[in-house]
């Protein structure tokens, strides 16, 4: 049984998903496309603490270089970093590399296809390992950032501070997140939460779940969610 929300939000996705170069859009998914998990991994790292406008260039020409896991795993170290420059949190350029030579000495060149298998990579944490099993092997997992803790606190009015608020945000996504295109409804979260369900000025007018959202019933949106005193 699919929610009626879930179908609302795939809804809105399949006429207003952000084009991104690591996409594969809903009309080509639809004629049984798939995503490469390569292009994915490498967004989804990039994107960590970094916004899509930012990172649209250095795909590209991370891409153009390094067209897939073994290219990139043959990197010269000194080249990705300096490709890397710019994007900030050097970190992840670092963890890059290593998890794309795991890809390559310890997987035969392939990405494992779950969750579990992914988190077993070096440099691939919970959120990176749900986005890629979701994006690009449709496993239902659960993917929660900032983004997804934001919807998800205002769609069931989740007063409780972050990040004590964690593990219920958590369980809430998790109680939507839907068996049939797991991948599209992870991003169409977090396209929600990027372009309406926005920290400032939420633009419920036009939002697909603004007729279930509990924040908007009680005027709550721009108060949520709570954040503990640092
Ligand atoms: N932020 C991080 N990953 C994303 C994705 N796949 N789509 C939209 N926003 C994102």
């Amino acid at each position: 049984m699919r929610d009626g929300r879930v179908i609302e939000l795939l809804a809105w996705y399949d006429r207003h998903a952000r084009a991104m170069p690591w996409r594969v859009g809903p009309a080509d998914r639809a004629a049984g496309v798939h995503p490469d998990p390569y292009r994915v991994w490498l967004s989804e790292v990039m994107l960590q603490q970094t916004t899509v406008a930012a990172v649209r260039d250095y795909f590209r020409r991370f891409i153009e270089r390094w067209p897939d896991v073994s290219a990139l795993a043959s990197a010269r170290d000194e080249d990705v970093m300096a490709a890397w420059a710019g994007l900030g949190y050097y970190a992840r350029a670092r963890n890059l590399l290593k998890c794309a030579r795991a890809v390559r000495d310890d997987h035969g060149g392939r990405f494992p296809t779950s969750r579990a298998g992914l988190l077993s990579l070096p440099g691939i944490g919970p959120y990176t390992a749900a986005a890629v099993a979701a994006i690009a092997f449709d496993e239902p997992a659960v993917v929660v950032d900032g983004n997804v803790e934001r919807v998800m606190s205002r769609l069931f009015l989740v007063e409780t501070p972050l990040p004590a608020a964690k593990p219920e945000l958590t369980a809430l996504a998790a109680r939507l997140t839907p068996d049939e295109r797991p991948g599209d409804y992870a991003q169409a979260v977090m396209d929600l939460g990027a372009t309406i369900c926005t920290p400032r000025s939420p633009a419920c007018g036009i939002c697909p779940w603004n007729a279930d959202c509990a924040a908007r019933a009680a005027g709550m949106q721009s108060d949520l969610p709570r954040k503990s005193a640092k």
